[in-house]
């Protein structure tokens, strides 16, 4: 490792397509709240999800290096899409640079939640044709029944602020109600919200589900699984008395990001606390 990298007083490098990344900022900062983050929100090319396997690669490498070089210890890659896409190539290009991204943690969550090992996965397009939650969890759980679901509607509806309601019922009810419909020997016990923007939905989503099946955050796996990756590289900040500082970064349209993005990050924040930058 260089010298900067090394830093423990370096913020954490937190990347995403868009403002959904903000769920597993929050997330981070519940669970580290000295530790300094800094955010990129690629906010002029989200959506990733319907994006190419190409596209993808090539922006998350951009959006990383914006982070690298302004000195970060860590990169989480706070996007479903992007990490099932590009971690591999983003390791190699970054190496040595610890960077970790939301399926490994949400399939490891899912897997210890899960008694009889059925789970469904709720992602976007791309993430579902990667099938990378389902080698995740494999990975762990030989066995286990895995089903992906592409729920691409609900990152529109989590956009808007229409997370509940009529129309977050009704998309709800049109992606899950095939599987809810299904004799309960066949339901899921594991529901996996494999996209930023779901855990916005999680009402909608366990109305239409009702109380049985346990539905798993990635947001929150990878706020703990970040905590043991300073612990065992002794990267911790020092816990000082005051909060860790957050910087914003965007690609496009502060005044959107900060009118959306308090609501995801449980933080207000306005306009000149955003910084607009060229990938
Ligand atoms: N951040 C993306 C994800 O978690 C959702 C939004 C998008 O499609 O870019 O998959």
């Amino acid at each position: 490792l260089s010298a900067s990298r090394c830093d423990p007083d370096l913020p954490i490098g937190v990347f995403d397509s868009g403002v959904g990344g903000l769920t597993v900022l929050r997330s981070i900062r519940a669970a580290l709240p000295h530790e300094s983050t800094i955010y990129l929100g690629d906010t002029a090319r989200v959506p990733y999800g319907t994006k190419s396997r190409d596209s993808v690669l090539r922006y998350s490498l951009q959006a990383s290096h914006q982070l690298v070089e302004r000195g970060i210890k860590l990169l989480v890659v706070a996007c479903n899409t992007a990490s099932a896409l590009s971690l591999p190539e983003l390791r190699a290009e970054l190496a040595p640079l610890p960077v970790l991204g939301v399926v490994e943690p949400g399939a490891e969550a899912a897997v210890a939640a899960s008694a009889a090992q059925r789970h469904l996965v709720l992602a976007t397009e791309a993430t579902v044709g990667q099938r990378a939650y389902t080698r995740a969890i494999r990975a762990l759980a030989p066995g286990a029944d895995v089903e992906e679901l592409a729920c691409s509607l609900f990152v529109a509806l989590a956009e808007e602020g229409w997370t509940d309601g009529a129309v977050a019922s009704a998309a709800a009810r049109a992606y899950l109600g095939p599987v809810v419909a299904r004799p309960s020997a066949e339901w899921p016990d594991s529901v996996i919200l494999g996209c930023t923007h779901f855990p916005l939905l999680a009402d909608a989503i366990r109305a239409e589900l009702g109380p049985g099946p346990r539905i798993v955050d990635s947001a929150t796996a990878t706020a703990r699984s970040v905590a043991a990756l300073l612990a065992r590289d002794a990267l911790a900040a020092a816990r000082g008395a005051t909060r860790g500082n957050l910087r914003l970064l965007l690609t496009d349209g502060a005044a959107r990001f900060a009118r959306l993005g308090s609501r995801f990050l449980g933080e207000t924040f306005a306009v000149p606390d955003v910084e607009v930058v060229d990938l």
